[in-house]
């Protein structure tokens, strides 16, 4: 697999193969110059800004900030994980992949928790067509669910038993910690182990690659109530070494054709919601699996499409699990749609009733995120009132505030206000005073299509590595990636400067494909690295004028820290703490006059602010 593919045999992919060649397989290419333009595939646009670099071996398109090399126009433009086209260009360049390797201890454990789930499944499935589960196919019959769908979605039974799948799984030779490990059995306080599932309905989750990965088991009516979990309408399988909660989406494996082909989602919580308009031939359909829904699970599903519509159970949980993942897929820059079901309905008893036709049509006329999270708040507040209206206004910009694009933004502002009648200024303070305190995860990568956001000179300095590997190698004794103030600057040039200090050759080929694991930094490289080169004569001086703006930057940001900290110091009143900062503010700007005279002297330019 790709995932233990070394960097020198990605590179000898990408030398091998031609990105023009890669690309003009899907898209059409006409040359401009040394380059070839095209209509960007992954936007709208009427002039082409799309543009492929034979030299470079990129591809860029500067209307929508794409860009990157042949595995990423790959992966983008096919869908695919990196291991996915790492696989079709392998094969295209004629390279041989290395085999998986199965020494490594994580990997193999987790390929025996698939051999296991996939014999348990096999077991759950087998115990549905024994005789003694005639009654649980009753209740499947019951609830509509067809032969060929319990075949699709791999429906099973746990027998009435506390040791059923123990002893199917033990006459197999697997053992009682591998059991556990996968989640499929808990051990007793005095020794020994049960079936975590016992006279249950077995919906077997599948991920993406259909393998099983985790099991939800439904208690069947009437049953007995009493011990234990018995109660639990679903018992679920814990997290094991391939199961997180919130990281799949229940049927996508079935669902991705049709998500893709219609180019949307529709998104339900339970089972059976799911299975059973996906019978009835809706099949672009995931469900979330009751717990709220996650980014994790949003960002899956991105990979397939950009536009979800969301169907909520009729009732107050369901409104309130529906207002709070609009946020979420604002976040993630998908667009949604949300459909709240008559009262006391889910999508899986709606289906019944009132047939599939009807629940399309409540599909199709979802109403716009915006819209139903107003509507819910009027109903929750009086927007007759001035109170009611700072409140609603107030939940509103929460949700306005989380889109990246500031024409959305004032847009949206501009329809509060008038659905409000409010003054538009009002709410573009109150949004101005809210805080987004989505924390960063750490490597976590920024919104799409911002590479424009950043520093220019931090920009100038990388492209300037990128055009020459001298101009690398001696900035890297004089700059630490620190001195870059963006996180993704800052992570771009720490990976160059640790390929120079392995004697390695860096260009803009390369340098993407040492960024494979974050992906949204290769259109930072693609972007720059087709500006117009920088002439020869003055590069020295831009250089030096670069660096030294780098540092002062560094320092300035420093200095307005310590500022803040001593404020707070005199604040509190820590006089150890207070003459310890001041220390080291003296220190700080002495180093910050030193480079300000030292810059003054040698240009004329002292364009500190
Ligand atoms: N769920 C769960 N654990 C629970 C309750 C619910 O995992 N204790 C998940 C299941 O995926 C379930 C979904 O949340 O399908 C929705 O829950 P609920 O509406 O209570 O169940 P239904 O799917 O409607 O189940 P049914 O129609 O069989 O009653
Ligand atoms: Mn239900």
């Amino acid at each position: 697999m790709a995932g233990l593919i070394s960097q020198d045999l990605l590179d000898e992919i990408l030398n091998k193969i031609d990105i023009v060649e890669v690309v003009t397989g899907y898209i059409p290419l006409k040359r401009a110059g040394r380059n070839f333009r095209a209509l960007c595939p992954f936007h709208q646009e009427k002039t082409p800004s799309f543009m492929v670099s034979p030299d470079r071996q990129i591809y860029h398109c500067f209307g929508c900030s794409s860009g990157g090399n042949a595995f990423n126009f790959l992966m983008k433009y096919e869908r695919l994980e990196f291991p996915e086209a790492v696989e079709v260009l392998a094969k295209k360049a004629g390279v041989r992949l290395p085999e998986e390797k199965q020494d490594s201890h994580a990997a193999s454990i987790n390929q025996q928790i698939y051999k296991v789930l996939e014999l348990a499944e096999l077991f759950y499935r087998n115990s549905l067509n024994s005789v003694s589960a005639s009654a649980v196919k009753g209740y499947l019959l019951k609830r509509n669910i067809n032969e060929e769908a319990a075949r699709l979605f791999r429906l099973g039974f746990a027998p009435d038993n506390w040791d059923a799948l123990i002893n199917a799984l033990r006459s197999k030779g697997i053992s009682l910690s591998l059991m556990e490990k996968a989640g499929l059995i808990i051990s007793k306080s005095g020794g020994g182990y049960y079936d975590r599932f016992r006279n249950r309905v077995i919906f077997p989750i599948l991920d993406v690659k259909s393998r099983v990965i985790a099991f939800g088991a439904r208690v069947l009516p009437g049953s007995a109530a009493g011990v234990n979990d018995s109660q639990a309408k679903y018992v679920n399988s814990p997290e094991t070494p391939i199961y997180t909660k919130g990281r799949n989406l229940y049927n996508l494996n079935n669902a991705l054709k049709a998500i893709r082909e219609l180019d949307f989602a529709v998104i339900v919580e339970g089972y059976l919601d799911c299975i059973l308009p996906y019978q009835q031939g809706l099949h672009n359909i995931v469900a979330s699996l009751g717990t709220a829904l996650t980014n994790d699970q949003v960002k899956l599903l991105k990979r397939y499409t950009d536009n979800v519509v969301m169907v909520y159970d009729g009732d107050a949980a369901g409104e309130i699990a529906a207002v709070r993942s609009l946020d979420i897929f604002v976040e993630e820059g998908v667009s949604v749609k949300v459909v709240a079901l008559p009262a006391g309905h889910d999508p899986d008893s709606f289906v019944r009733k009132n047939g599939i036709g009807h629940f399309q049509q409540l599909i199709q006329a979802g109403s716009n995120l915006f819209d139903y999270k107003l509507r819910i708040l009027r109903s929750r507040y009086n927007a007759g009132q001035i109170e009611g209206k700072a409140l609603i206004a107030q939940e509103m910009l929460v949700t306005i505030n989380k889109f990246n694009n500031a024409i959305l933004k004032f847009d949206y502002i501009k329809r509060l206000s008038e659905e409000l009648d409010v003054k538009e200024e009002a709410l573009r303070l109150e949004l101005g005073k809210i805080k987004d305190y989505r924390p960063a995860a750490a490597g976590s990568p920024p919104a799409a299509g911002k590479a424009v956001n950043i520093n220019p000179t931090e920009k100038l300095l990388i492209k300037l590595m990128l055009e020459e590997a001298s101009v690398g190698n001696r900035l890297k004794d004089y700059l630490e990636p620190a001195d870059f103030q963006d996180e993704r600057t800052t992570k771009i040039v720490s990976i160059m400067f640790d390929l120079l200090a392995q004697g390695k050759k860096v260009n803009s080929g390369t340098l993407i494909n040492h960024l494979e694991p974050h992906q949204d930094l290769s259109a930072v490289i693609s972007g720059l690295s087709l500006l117009p080169d920088t002439c020869g004569e003055d590069r020295e001086k831009v250089i030096d004028d670069c660096v030294c703006r780098l540092k002062k930057q560094r320092l300035k940001t420093k200095r307005d820290f310590l500022q803040r900290e001593i404020k707070n110091a005199q604040n509190i009143k820590d006089d150890e703490l207070l003459r310890r900062l001041m220390q080291e503010f003296h220190c700080i700007t002495k180093n910050f006059e030193q480079l300000y005279s030292v810059k003054n002297k040698a240009t004329d330019r002292g364009e500190d602010k």
